[in-house]
């Protein structure tokens, strides 16, 4: 291959509206039912989340991610106009049609960019970088502009305990650009997959083609994230360590000489579980689901982004990142920032 990739600017957004446990706790008595911020704490590591008001037009999910994308085009030192192409992975669009990359464009004004969705759930962003990748590797892109951004809270089934307190809103994109093949600074591996198998895992299953949102549907809340928690949990570890070792021994990168762990935030003893059979201690490892929960696609673009910005992750250090999510689709991918 004549090129490589590397990522160059990182950006992220949330809404104002934060959402404590305690929250949650007071919304379910409503509906006669019982949490509370310890047992969230405790089997989740998840304190706050931020909820999108989609009355402000601000927090749209598009405006989110645009919030994003010129926090990244800043960093990277790259103008609206120098994208060539945009992938905003998502699974909660503005719109059925048109795509959400399409109101992105707009937004931000990149008029030279041709840009499409991808739903790869909470892979997304993974999914979007090695996609961006391959087409900067084939010579067809030489800056794309990657988002990962949810607005999760219009699909939550607020009386779904098991569900309602661990996703929330927020926005994370990222600049990639070409470099010369032998750069340091660039992709090293990646590794992507799917098992289709598993896909009631984690549902939704009205609101496409196959089922209508008629009265009788929406009163059973079918719109809604259907979820197998634990099932999810027990495949998740398994997943997630499956993709970063096979994702590390193709870069020739041993877990010891890793810097920083940047894991989807699903849920902290998840994390924990990956990083033990990995061999990464916890102190390598990027937390933000403590503030942000399960934001899906955003989860590794704001995690990176913020430890970037906080100046953790150092020029020349390697990362990988190692998502899953409704699919059940899975990826991970190790970079030198
Ligand atoms: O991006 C992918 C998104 N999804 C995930 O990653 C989900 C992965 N799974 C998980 O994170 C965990 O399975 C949950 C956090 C969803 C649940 O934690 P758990 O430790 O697996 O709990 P459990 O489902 O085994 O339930 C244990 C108990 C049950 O009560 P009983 O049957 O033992 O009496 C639940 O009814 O905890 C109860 N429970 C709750 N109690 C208080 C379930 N949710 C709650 C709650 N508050 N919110």
């Amino acid at each position: 291959m004549e090129f490589a990739a590397k990522i160059t600017g990182t950006g992220s957004a949330f809404p104002e509206r934060r959402m404590t446990n305690d929250d949650i706790a007071r919304e379910l008595t409503k509906f006669g039912l019982e949490t509370n911020d310890q047992w969230i704490r405790e089997r989740t590591g998840i304190v706050e989340r931020r909820i999108s008001n989609v009355e402000n037009e601000a927090e749209l999910n598009s405006s989110l991610g645009a919030q994003a994308a010129q926090r990244a085009l800043e960093m990277a030192g790259k103008t609206p106009e120098d994208i060539d192409q945009i992938i905003y992975a998502t699974c909660s669009p503005d719109t059925a049609l048109p795509s959400t990359a399409c109101w992105l464009q707009q937004k931000i004004g990149a008029r030279r960019a041709w840009g499409m969705d991808i739903n790869a759930v909470c892979s997304g962003f993974v999914f979007g970088v090695v996609t961006a990748e391959q087409f900067i590797r084939s010579g067809y892109s030489k800056t794309v502009l990657v988002v990962g951004a949810e607005v999760l809270s219009h699909f939550i089934n607020w009386q779904d305990r098991t569900v309602c307190i661990l996703f929330g809103d927020g926005a994370g994109a990222a600049v990639v650009e070409k470099a010369p093949a032998r750069l340091s600074r660039r992709i090293l591996s990646s590794y992507l997959s799917c098992d289709g198998t598993l896909s009631k895992l984690l549902y939704v299953p009205a609101g496409g083609s196959a089922m209508e949102v008629t009265p009788d549907v929406y009163a059973q809340n079918l719109h809604k994230f259907r979820m197998n928690g634990r099932e999810l949990f027990k495949v998740a570890v398994r997943t997630l360590t499956e993709c970063a070792l096979r994702t590390l021994e193709q870069a020739r990168v041993p877990a010891v000489k890793l810097d920083w762990f940047v894991p989807h935030q699903a849920n902290l003893r998840i994390i924990e579980a990956v990083a033990n059979r990995v061999g990464i201690s916890m102190e390598q490892v990027i937390i933000n689901l403590d503030r942000y929960g399960n934001t899906s696609a955003a989860t590794i673009p704001t995690a990176l982004d913020e430890a970037i910005r906080d100046g953790r992750i150092q020029e020349g250090q390697t990362v990988l990142t190692d998502a899953f999510g409704a699919g059940l689709t899975a990826g991970a991918m190790v970079f030198r920032w």
